[in-house]
C-alpha cells in the first residue's frame, strides 16, 4: 500500500512560521492538536455545533473542526495559546477570570477566541447582540452569565447585573 499523499502547507500560527506536509483530509483542529501539540483548542463535537474548537484565521473566528488545514494555506492562525502577550493575559482572558466565566474550562478557549473575533467584527452593540453572536459557543457548565459579563466588560457594553433575565424552566440563561 502506498503512503497517503501529502501536500505542502504554509501557516503562521501564533506568530510562528510553519512549513508542513499534510494529508488532504486533516482538519485544522487536528493539525493544531495532534501534530503541533497546541491542545488549547478543544474538540467537543467535531462537527460545527459547539464552538469549543474556535480559533482565529486572519483575525476571523472559525470552527477549526470544520475546515481542512490545506484550505488555510498562507493564512495566519491565532489560538488561545497566542493571545497573551509578553506574559500578560489578553483582556478577555483576564475578564473571564474576573467574572467567574467558567467552571470546567473545556469551552473556555473557544469562548475567548470567539469573543476576540466578535469584538473585532464590531457588530455587538447590546447584551442581546452578545448573546446572539456568541450563541455558537456552547457551555455545558452553564457559565453563560459570567461569559456574558466578561465579553460585555471588554466590549464596553453595559452587561452588568441589570442585564439578568428571568430563568425559564427548561432553558439555560445566557
Ligand atoms: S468541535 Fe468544532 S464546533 Fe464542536
Ligand atoms: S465551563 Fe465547562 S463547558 Fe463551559
Amino acid at each position: 500500500m502506498t503512503a497517503p499523499e501529502r501536500y505542502p502547507l504554509s501557516l503562521r500560527i501564533n506568530g510562528q512560521e510553519h512549513q508542513l506536509q499534510i494529508e488532504a483530509w486533516v482538519t485544522l483542529l487536528d493539525l493544531l492538536r495532534e501534530r503541533l501539540d497546541l491542545t488549547g483548542s478543544k474538540k467537543g463535537c467535531d462537527h460545527g455545533q459547539c464552538g469549543a474548537c474556535t480559533v482565529l484565521v486572519d483575525g476571523k473566528r472559525i470552527n477549526s473542526c470544520m475546515t481542512l488545514a490545506v484550505m488555510q494555506n498562507g493564512r495566519e492562525v491565532t489560538t488561545i495559546e497566542g493571545l497573551a502577550e509578553e506574559g500578560k493575559l489578553h483582556p478577555l482572558q483576564q475578564a473571564f477570570i474576573d467574572n467567574d466565566a467558567f467552571q470546567c474550562g473545556y469551552c473556555t478557549p473557544g469562548q475567548i477566541c470567539s469573543a476576540v473575533g466578535l469584538i473585532k467584527e464590531g457588530q455587538a452593540k447590546t447584551v442581546a447582540d452578545v448573546r446572539e453572536l456568541m450563541s455558537g459557543n456552547v457551555c455545558r457548565c452553564g457559565a453563560y452569565p459570567g461569559i456574558r459579563k466578561a465579553v460585555c466588560a471588554v466590549a464596553g457594553i453595559d452587561g452588568g447585573d441589570n442585564a439578568e433575565r428571568p430563568v425559564v424552566p427548561g432553558t439555560v440563561p445566557a
